[in-house]
């Protein structure tokens, strides 16, 4: 999934940082004897990373997309039954198309006649994306799959449907003409997980209060860096998750977003939120990705890990995510920065 901040292409110098720091403390246990929390977790592939390796992992996202992805990669672990799961996949990729609340609201055909038209989708990709929610839901609600199957054919469709979203990458805004990925036919497909430790848990919930409820070895920060908010640059993706027919508005169709707002999204809000989870985490080893741009300077983030620690700190160079090519700063690079903190007990 092409994601704002996803560390897909950082995993291997996220894993070789943080073994750095690990292996400076002889007394470290093995990865199977620890836990890993990735409480910003976005496509879930940090987690997912470290779950290969070895780690139990604590997963976390306020948005409920992310948190059904998630469940999905990080909490099945082989229970899932490869040749039933492609038969549920075929089945469902075969499907006639409905006219529901994506097609009503989000492609062309479907919003004729009201106060906004919108280009998310070509009708046909609404449509099945729509008979796709609704017979999962079904399926799910008359026992026909279970719970972990349920993740995973709605964490596939999440993840499917966005390669056909009409946009230059993020939802807040739609492009005026249908772009060649948009135009092709929606193929439904399956969202790999990770085989790795069985004792893995996800929850969708605020940082700021889940931090108190969790402990573990190792915990990774990744939170937006900036005043883009998840919640409104990925709307309909989250709509798609809940498929609650929520009340939208404007141009885009917006959903209400006021309890999914981040405190770290907001200047005056960042520094405090940030201190908090550094002071309540109950793990030994603190790791936080942000780079050079971002809300909180370099110096703060030094200073408020140091008081509680020793801070160390990596460093590399990365490519801008293709969103961002509009913004006045044109460079293509940036450099990433992993904040390390080994907490004092
Ligand atoms: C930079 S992205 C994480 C990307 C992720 N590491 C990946 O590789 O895909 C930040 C994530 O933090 C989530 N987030 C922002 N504020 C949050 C909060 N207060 N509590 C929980 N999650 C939050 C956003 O929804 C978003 O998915």
């Amino acid at each position: 999934m092409n994601y704002i901040g996803s560390k897909f292409s950082l995993l291997k110098f996220l894993e070789d940082s943080i073994n750095e720091i690990l292996s400076k403390n002889k007394e470290t246990k093995q990865s199977n004897e620890m836990i890993f929390a990735d409480i910003f977790a976005g496509t879930g592939c940090v987690g997912a990373h470290f779950k290969g390796l070895g780690y139990s992992i604590i997963a976390n996202d306020i948005q409920y997309y992310s948190y059904v992805i998630t469940k999905h990669m990080i909490e099945n672990n082989g229970n899932l039954d490869k040749d039933r799961m492609s038969v549920l996949i075929n089945e469902l990729n075969s499907l006639e198309g409905i006219e529901g609340f994506i097609y009503n609201n989000y492609s062309y055909e479907g919003t004729e006649g009201k106060e906004f038209r919108r280009m998310y989708f070509t009708a046909d990709n609404a449509k099945k994306c729509d008979a796709i929610r609704q017979t999962i839901e079904n399926w799910f609600t008359n026992n026909r799959i279970n719970q972990n199957e349920y993740y995973f054919l709605l964490g596939s469709l999440i993840n499917s449907i966005d390669k056909y979203a009409n946009t230059a990458s993020v939802y807040g805004a739609y492009l005026k003409k249908l772009k060649k990925t948009a135009l092709k036919k929606m193929d439904l497909t399956p969202l790999p997980y990770t085989v790795g430790h069985v004792n893995c848990k996800v929850f969708n919930e605020n940082v700021n209060t889940l931090i108190s409820k969790i402990s573990g070895d190792i915990l990774y920060l990744d939170p937006p860096y900036n005043e883009r908010q998840y919640c409104s640059n990925y709307h309909i993706l989250e709509t798609i998750a809940r498929y609650d027919n929520p009340i939208i508005k404007g141009k885009t169709g917006l959903r209400s977003y006021k309890e999914q707002k981040s405190d770290f999204c907001v200047k005056a809000k960042v520094c405090d939120a940030f201190e908090n989870i550094i002071k309540n985490a109950n793990f030994k080893y603190i790791f936080l990705s942000y780079n050079n741009e971002g809300l909180m300077s370099f110096e703060k983030i030094k200073n408020i890990m140091s008081k509680y620690g020793d801070y160390f700190l990596y460093a590399q160079e990365y490519r801008r995510f293709k969103a961002d090519s509009n913004r006045e700063n044109k460079a293509d690079s940036t450099i990433e920065y992993l904040h390390c903190l080994v907490k004092r007990s």
